[in-house]
């Protein structure tokens, strides 16, 4: 089958090999900071070179949990341990998603445009924004106030990485 081809990561998926230039360093660095630090405080998120802090509520993670119990558990598992396909939690995400290349967007459209494998595209955006949610709140990224929303400007700037 597709999936079990042995092509690099990268050829596999139709992910988008974009990274963020990280801000600047050299005297004018901590400038960088300061201004990436006021964007969290007003915007509630963190800045580009953070990992996915508070980007979605726990009523969110909540609804993904009971989609992903629908409509994805048969494949990954009831604590996303991955049987028969990928895990979705646990060491082998954490190499294939948090190398530091990969952004929340990445990991939203592998899941909108293929997943579940048997009906892509099935659910709703905001559905998948939920169902992402749950995944991130079982990889321990920290609840936040408001809900993902599936949106690339809010997605891109996230990279998913160890935290
Ligand atoms: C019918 C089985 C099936 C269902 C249902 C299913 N998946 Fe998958 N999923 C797969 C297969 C097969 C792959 C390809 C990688 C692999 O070999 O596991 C995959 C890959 C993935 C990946 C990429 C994993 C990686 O590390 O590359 C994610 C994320 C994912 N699925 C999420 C979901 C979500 C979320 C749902 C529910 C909306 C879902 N899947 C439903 C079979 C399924």
């Amino acid at each position: 089958m597709w999936f079990d081809r042995h092509d690099p990561m990268e050829k596999r998926w139709p992910v988008r090999g974009f990274r963020l230039a990280a801000p600047g360093r050299g005297p004018i660095g901590p400038l960088w900071f300061g201004a990436g630090l006021c964007l969290a405080l007003v915007t509630g998120r963190t800045h580009a070179g953070d990992s996915a802090s508070g980007v979605y509520s726990e009523p969110q993670a909540l609804r993904g949990e009971a989609l992903y119990v629908q409509h994805c558990v048969a494949c990954h598992g009831t604590h996303l341990e991955g049987s028969p396909a990928a895990a979705l939690t646990g060491p082998a995400f954490r190499a294939r998603w948090e190398d530091g290349t990969h952004t929340l967007d990445d990991l939203y459209y592998i899941v909108r445009t293929l997943m579940p494998n048997t009906a892509p595209g099935s659910l709703s955006k905001a559905e998948y924004a939920d169902v992402v949610a749950y995944i991130l709140r079982v990889n321990g990224y920290p609840v936040g106030a408001a809900d993902l929303v599936p949106k690339g400007a809010i997605m891109k700037p996230v990279v998913l990485q160890p935290h």
